[in-house]
């Protein structure tokens, strides 16, 4: 009987290890195909030379054209790098993100739905037009949190006694997402500043249509302090993988907002991350994303993985190319698309019968 019980033991003890070797080859072998897609995005697109650094803001156009950097983050929190992925870059539009984030968590989802909208206008990210359409009435105006009109009024919708107790919150809250401390690039931010006139007259129609009740120059303070907080590739990813992974960052174990208001933020990100392209990019890879006219883009697939490249060089709607196709490639490749789903098997259905 002892002997017999010494068998079993053993024979469970070397199917226990079996089991242990099988997955941590499997594991092994996932993150391995992580790697290989991030690398083999990263050499496709490296000599692409297609796209211009914006210049409307004088600082970006200084930024080297040739950086280029991508960061997978998968569920453990491990990071997935090619490239440059130290450098920083301004956050710009993608801070628009985390802003309509932290309203959602502090407001509720209704508070941007009522004030804002949370439709895509099909205009350009700092059209005027689109606020003169909704004046009008009768269809063809429509704003959401991550154009510039919709932006300021979200930054404007922040609480505090004071701009500075706002711009704490504000960056007390990027800070969570990207799991380190992150600062404003001072260059950016006074480049801007000295350059940002279509912004201050957005803040002043918004406030005269009365969707801004505060001080509308103090929002687009904020709004420009806001775009011109530093970020590279990997900060960039982890916020991503923040949002990929319930409000949770993977690395820190922060709630930096709640599981249950992480869906009303990637369903503004899925109908205008990409600006009037956003129908484009949804159709072809199913991801919930932000781009940032200083070249950073970050996707997420829910629940698989968050990711983000930094390359400068935009294309007309403002959306970098390299970042665009490597993030093509790499979600084609990790079958990160949310919609695709494979049909189940005859047998499957039939076993259900
Ligand atoms: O307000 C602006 O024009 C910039 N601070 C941000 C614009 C932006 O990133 C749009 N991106 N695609």
């Amino acid at each position: 009987m002892a002997f017999e019980t010494r068998r079993l033991r053993r024979q469970s003890a070397i199917a226990a290890s079996a089991a242990l070797i099988g997955l941590s080859a499997y594991l092994v072998s996932a993150q391995s195909g992580v790697d290989s897609a991030v690398n083999a995005a990263f050499t496709k697109y490296q000599n692409l030379q297609e796209g211009k650094n914006a210049d409307y803001i004088p600082a970006l156009a200084k930024v080297d054209p040739k950086l280029f950097g991508i960061v997978v983050v998968t569920p453990d929190g491990k990071v997935h790098t090619a490239g440059d992925v130290n450098t920083q870059v301004s956050i710009q539009s993608i801070s628009k993100v985390f802003t309509m984030a932290r309203l959602i968590q502090d407001q509720g989802p209704e508070s941007i739905e009522k004030r804002i909208g949370v439709d895509a206008t099909g205009m350009r990210f700092n059209s005027i037009a689109s606020i003169e359409l909704i004046q009008k009435g009768g269809g063809g105006g429509e704003m959401n949190p991550l154009v510039n009109p919709g932006a300021i009024t979200a930054t404007s919708m922040v609480q505090g006694n004071s701009a500075d107790e706002v711009w704490n919150k504000i960056i007390g809250t990027y800070s969570d997402f990207a799991g380190r401390r992150l600062t404003v690039l001072q260059d950016v931010y006074k480049s801007e500043s000295d350059t940002n006139d279509r912004n201050k007259a957005i803040g002043m129609l918004m406030k005269a249509y009365g969707y801004i009740k505060s001080d509308p120059m103090q929002a687009v303070d904020l709004y420009t302090r806001q775009c011109s907080v530093g970020v590279n590739a990997k900060d960039l990813a982890m916020m991503a993988a923040t949002l990929a992974f319930g409000g949770r960052n993977p690395v820190t174990g922060k709630q930096a907002i709640s599981a249950e208001n992480v869906p009303y933020v990637l369903a503004v990100m899925a109908t205008a991350g990409l600006y009037d392209d956003s129908g484009k990019w949804l159709y072809h890879t199913g991801l919930p994303a932000k781009s940032g006219v200083g070249g950073g883009i970050i996707a997420i697939s829910p629940g698989k993985f968050g990711i983000a490249v930094v390359s400068p060089p935009l294309d007309d709607a403002g959306n970098s190319v390299r970042a665009q196709r490597a993030i093509r490639d790499i979600n084609q490749a990790l079958g990160g698309n949310p919609y695709a789903v494979k049909a189940r098997t005859a047998t499957t259905t039939n076993n259900n019968q």
